[in-house]
């Protein structure tokens, strides 16, 4: 998979709260390295899912969607803007209906296939900090620098509360311990779904940011990426 690779894969991978998105912005912005957020793809593909009333736990018909489903990141300010068969749905996928039913997609190994099939593409050339839960241990198990990103429960939950009451296009009101609840059962789905489940690489960093400040987890990462990064 390395072969001709020329330029280093970020891979950020953790659950949900850690603070991925964030992390991953700045690095890609510091590096001049493309931003690749995966979860928009898991979270793009369940949007059509929702919008064709297909069955979620149905992994066959998932895949027939998969096949006639071109999804793309663009580079924006903070993240991507995700394209989805050439519409702009970066908003609506964070919508809290999309959201457990990315989680629910994610499950089926036929569509992580698909998924990691595009993923390696997009990464193929390097120069990119690609985001998500198995980057470092299915779609670049050879990346340069593997950072895993976590924090207690209680923190991620929090901080998920806040930047869901940020997202006014949310429609039903949400609480903090609906989101925490919420959260929860995402991570034991993504923990422990039989492919490829969310865990550290063997080789990664893990940085726990429950104590820690955004600023000092942007300032122990990117020390840890020049230090891969030097000649
Ligand atoms: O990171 P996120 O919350 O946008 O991810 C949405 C869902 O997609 C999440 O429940 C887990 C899944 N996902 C995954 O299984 N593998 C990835 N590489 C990225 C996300």
């Amino acid at each position: 998979m390395s072969g001709g690779r020329r330029r280093p894969v970020i891979a950020i991978d953790g659950p949900a709260g850690a603070g991925k998105s964030t992390l991953a912005a700045h690095l890609a912005r510091r590096f001049g390295f493309l931003n690749l957020e995966t979860g928009a793809m898991y979270r793009a593909l369940a949007y059509k899912a929702i919008d064709a009333d297909l069955d979620l736990d149905s992994e066959a018909e998932l895949l027939a969607l998969c096949k006639v489903t071109q999804i793309a990141l663009e580079p924006a300010r903070d993240g991507n803007r995700v394209l989805l068969d050439g519409r702009d749905v970066s908003r609506r996928i964070r919508d809290g209906d999309v959201t457990a039913a990315a989680s629910r997609a994610s499950v089926h190994p036929l569509v992580r296939e698909w998924m990691v099939a595009q993923q390696r593409a997009l990464g193929a050339a390097g120069g990119v900090v690609m985001e998500g839960r198995d980057i470092g241990t299915a779609v670049f198990p050879d990346a340069e620098v593997k950072i895993f990103l976590d924090a207690d429960p209680e923190v991620r939950g929090s901080r998920r509360y806040r930047q869901v009451a940020s997202h006014e296009h949310e429609a039903v009101p949400v609480t903090e311990t609906a989101v925490l609840v919420e959260m929860q059962a995402r991570d034991e789905r993504d923990r422990n779904r039989a492919q490829s489940p969310l865990r550290a690489a063997n080789d990664a960093i893990r940085i726990d940011s429950t104590a820690l400040s955004l600023d000092e987890v942007l300032a122990r990462s990117e020390q840890i990426v020049c230090e891969h990064l030097r000649p």
